[in-house]
């Protein structure tokens, strides 16, 4: 099968390092990838923001089969446009991709199926959403309704908090993103994050993972897009993934059917697990980033059949075998992150990883052939053991021999459930 992956990131690294270890693959491009996926795909600098220039090269290449990584191409309707042309793609629709692009919209099918999630309620307008949020109290959470690069929210843990907050969204803090605002109850619990297929008939759960959003150890200081993440999320239990497929995937699936939008590619659920059970927090339409390194280490099967039988509705058809050894990804990222950061910092050496180890290329790049760091998360060093501290001491030991001197991570990533072993 001839293969062309969409994005650049750590994600896109972990996804092109697991497909090209699959047999049915003949040829496999990424576009515009980077310098970890050049191990394993042949780069093409094709503007994927060019739609017709992406059909242009899978229509040159007779490529089989697309598989996009973010969520920015697919709101922007890529998906949609290569299938037109005839081609299979691993991917929602941009009109299925509105689960990710507008919270109320997700929150309008959470309402009319259903689905356990926290009570709500769409404003256009400043004085309306601060009246709700005065009737309703703190805490509250407000939320800017498009995407807003995982900025958007707010948990107030006071009214004040919340009216400043619906004044940011208003006053274009995240632009276009913020002239719808969803305020929403505040729910308490533990997160974890669920992953699960959909052929928009069909259904395969994934894996769970838990991630770190903030920068500092301990879980303080700004939010970030993912300082590390590990999986399984010990609070997903067997009875709670059973929960979550019954009482959230599953009639969200439906929804969308019977909306016409019928979902095709990769629920990524944020949820709360509360004193009732799973509540949704959000969907994402891709995998996440760091999350999908920490799921890829520990996929056994074959990543290529799986998301192709998800793009041709066969996801019936295949299942996914995971090892039990729990995988732990540490992000590197540069210093100043997520603050401003210098650019094209030289990164000496990275190690060779040996067996269920691997480090990810995230934001790197090659400048007169040497590698620089490019992003604000730059590495993820992702390892797998017995246990989640196992898992821990091997990511940290390989991280150690990584040279770069402009280089920073969190040293505490998957401590609640190092808490959890020792107890
Ligand atoms: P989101 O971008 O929707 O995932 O929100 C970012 C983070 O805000 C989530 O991962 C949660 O930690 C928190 N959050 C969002 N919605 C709620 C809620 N209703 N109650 C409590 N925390 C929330
Ligand atoms: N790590 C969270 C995300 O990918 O959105």
């Amino acid at each position: 099968m001839k293969v062309l992956l969409i994005g650049s990131g750590g994600r896109e690294h972990a996804l092109a390092w697991k497909l090209a270890q699959s047999p049915l693959m003949t040829e496999f491009y990424a576009a515009p990838g980077n310098p970890g996926i050049a191990e394993h795909a042949t780069l093409v600098p094709v503007d994927v923001d060019d739609h017709a220039a992406v059909i242009a090269f899978c229509k040159e290449k007779a490529i089989d089969f697309i598989v996009v990584g973010p969520e920015a191409p697919l709101v922007a309707g890529i998906a949609d446009q290569l299938r037109a042309a005839g081609f299979a793609v691993f991917g929602p629709s941009a009109a299925a991709a509105q689960l990710e692009g507008s919270k109320g919209f997700t929150k309008d099918i959470c309402a009319r199926y259903d689905i356990p999630t926290g009570a709500y309620q769409r404003f256009n307008n400043a004085p309306k959403a601060k009246a709700y949020i005065r009737e309703q109290g703190a805490p509250i959470v407000v939320k800017a309704d498009g995407l807003a690069a995982g900025k958007g929210v707010t948990v107030a843990m006071t009214v004040d908090e919340a009216l400043a907050a619906v004044d940011d969204c208003f006053e274009g803090a995240f632009g276009a993103a913020g002239a719808e605002v969803v305020v929403e109850a505040y729910l308490d619990g533990e997160e974890a994050s669920f992953f699960c297929l959909s052929d928009g008939k069909h259904a395969l759960a994934l894996a769970t993972a838990q991630d770190h959003k903030r920068v500092g150890e301990g879980d303080t200081g700004p939010n970030t897009g993912g300082m590390g993440a590990y999986s399984p999320a010990p609070v997903m239990t067997a009875e709670m993934v059973e929960r979550t497929m019954k009482e959230i995937i599953e009639p969200t699936m439906r929804g969308m059917a019977e909306s016409g939008y019928p979902f095709s590619g990769v629920f990524f659920a944020g949820l709360m697990i509360t004193k009732k059970g799973p509540e949704l927090i959000e969907y994402n339409v891709r995998f996440g980033d760091p999350e999908c390194q920490v799921l890829m280490m520990r996929l056994k099967s074959d990543l290529l059949p799986i998301l192709y039988a998800t793009a041709t509705g066969t996801l019936d058809k295949v299942t996914a075998e995971w090892s039990d050894d729990p995988a732990l990804t540490v992000v590197m990222a540069s210093k100043g992150y997520p603050g401003s950061y210098d650019k094209n910092t030289p990164i000496k050496s990275i190690p060779e990883a040996g067996e269920g180890a691997k480090v990810f290329h995230a934001g790197t790049a090659l400048k007169d052939g040497a590698l620089v760091a490019t992003g604000g998360r730059v590495l993820n060093v992702t390892a797998s053991g017995k246990t989640v501290g196992e898992a821990q001491t091997r990511a940290y030991a390989l991280l150690d021999k990584v040279e770069w001197d402009n280089g920073f991570c969190r040293r505490d990533i998957g401590w609640q459930a190092i808490k959890r072993e020792k107890a």
